[in-house]
Parts: C-alpha cells; sequence; structure tokens
C-alpha cells in the first residue's frame, strides 16, 4: 500500500442508537431521530468533502414497522422533511440524491416527495446520496428474485443462463458500486439486513459512538480503519 490514503468509494452506514443517546439525555427516542437526522446531513457534506463518491444510510428497516407508532411516524415526518427542503441544497453541492427500499408501502405524498427530490437531482454529478426507507436485503432480493421469475417464465430471461450480474441488475443498488466500507454506530456487531448481497466484500468498522455523535473525526477514523485492512477478496495478497 502507498502512503497515500485511500478513500472508499462507497461507504454505508448504519446509524445505530439514536435511541440511547436521547435516553440517556432524559428526552424521548424521537429527539435521538431528530437530532440523528442533523448528523446526516452534516456527514453528507463532510463524505463529500473527503472525496467518498456515494454514501447510503440505513434510515428505515423493513422491521422498523414494529415501532410504537410516534416513532414511525416521527421518522416518516423527517424523511418527509429532508425530501421537500433539500432542492435547493442539493442543487448548490451537487447531490444526486436516490431512496432504496419498497417504497409502495410509504404514504403516498412521501412517495411523490421522493420522487420529485430524485427527479431534481437525478442529474447532478456529485456525490450520491442513497437512503434506504422500508429496506431490508432479503426484501430487496426476493423482489428481485420474483422479477427474475417472471421473466424467466415469459421467456426474456434463460433460468439456465442467470449469472450474478443479472441479480445485481435486478437489485435497487443495480447502478451503483458495492460498498467498499460499511460502518455501525453504537456498539452493536450485526449487518441487521443492510445490503445483504452487496456487502460480500465489504470491510465492516464498528464504533461505540451513538450515531447522533457521529462526527467527521468519527468518519475520518473509520477511514483509516479501512486503509490498515487488506482486501483480498477470496484472493492472495498481491504485494
Ligand atoms: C437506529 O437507532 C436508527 C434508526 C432506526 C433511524 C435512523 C434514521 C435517522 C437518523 C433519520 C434519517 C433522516 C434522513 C434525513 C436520512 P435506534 O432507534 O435503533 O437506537 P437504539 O438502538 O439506541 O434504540
Amino acid at each position: 500500500m502507498g502512503e497515500e490514503r485511500k478513500i472508499p468509494a462507497h461507504v454505508a452506514i448504519i446509524m445505530d442508537g439514536n435511541g440511547r443517546w436521547a435516553k440517556k439525555r432524559g428526552l424521548p427516542r424521537t429527539a435521538g431521530h431528530k437530532k440523528g437526522a442533523e448528523v446526516v446531513e452534516q456527514i453528507l457534506e463532510d463524505a463529500d468533502h473527503m472525496g467518498i463518491r456515494y454514501l447510503t444510510v440505513y434510515a428505515f428497516s423493513t422491521e422498523n414497522w414494529q415501532r410504537p407508532a410516534l416513532e414511525v411516524k416521527t421518522l416518516m415526518n423527517l424523511l418527509r422533511a429532508y425530501m421537500r427542503s433539500s432542492q435547493e441544497k442539493c442543487a448548490k453541492n451537487n447531490v444526486c440524491v436516490r431512496v432504496i427500499g419498497d417504497r409502495s408501502a410509504l404514504d403516498e405524498d412521501l412517495q411523490e416527495a421522493i420522487a420529485e427530490l430524485e427527479e431534481k437531482t437525478a442529474k447532478n454529478t456529485g456525490i450520491h446520496f442513497q437512503i434506504a426507507i422500508n429496506y431490508g436485503g432479503r426484501d430487496e432480493i426476493l423482489r428481485a428474485v420474483k422479477r427474475i421469475a417472471g421473466e424467466a417464465e415469459s421467456g426474456t430471461l434463460s433460468a439456465r443462463n442467470l449469472t450474478q450480474e443479472d441479480i445485481a441488475a435486478r437489485l435497487d443498488t443495480h447502478d451503483l458500486p458495492d460498498p467498499d466500507l460499511l460502518i455501525r454506530t453504537c456498539g452493536e456487531q450485526r449487518i441487521s439486513n443492510f445490503l445483504l448481497w452487496q456487502c460480500a466484500y465489504a470491510e465492516f468498522y464498528f464504533t461505540d459512538v451513538a450515531w447522533p455523535d457521529f462526527t467527521k473525526e468519527e468518519l475520518e477514523r473509520a477511514i483509516d480503519a479501512y486503509n490498515h485492512r487488506e482486501r483480498r477478496y477470496g484472493g492472495l495478497v498481491t504485494e
């Protein structure tokens, strides 16, 4: 490895610990999510300045519907507010926003706000910001498999000659590179159904810092750790 620090092209983040952060301060869990949403916007800017090309964050999982109604509503409102208020900032910073996950279960006005922000930012050539909403890795793979089965049935795809690329092409992330680095905050060390297919060769970085306390310095620490990893993709070390 040379002297220069490698910046991962694609960083994915499991933003954990909003609830615990709030509880520690005697605040409602929803206050943790509000602070967490502010931190996402700051980290997006920091990631951009550091030269990261793709940032993907886990905002709402397919399992998060089981949380109390008020918490679900708060998270949806934060996402709604982001979609509605970010056009100008994304234009200024050349950010391309995309939502991954099954958006069909979201409120219609939120679906419309997502579609509008995606459309308005689609041609931006700066950092690509993916927000996972109603996202689950298994659900994403299941939706891809259903499409493949339909195509095989109608004869437009040969089941016998199916390749990994055919599967990847039907995932929500079809035109994105796989994450190089997956960060999870607040102490847990699991993948929780996030980007299961795409993280096959990602480096994992875990920190005890809760998401609302996450900073540019923490992101730099994660990238430093990434720089000390040897990525072999199942092969041998070549240098
Ligand atoms: C995990 O913490 C966090 C979430 C389930 C929600 C993350 C969402 C945001 C930070 C808002 C995203 C907003 C934008 C604009 C993208 P937790 O509640 O599971 O924390 P706990 O484990 O301490 O209870």
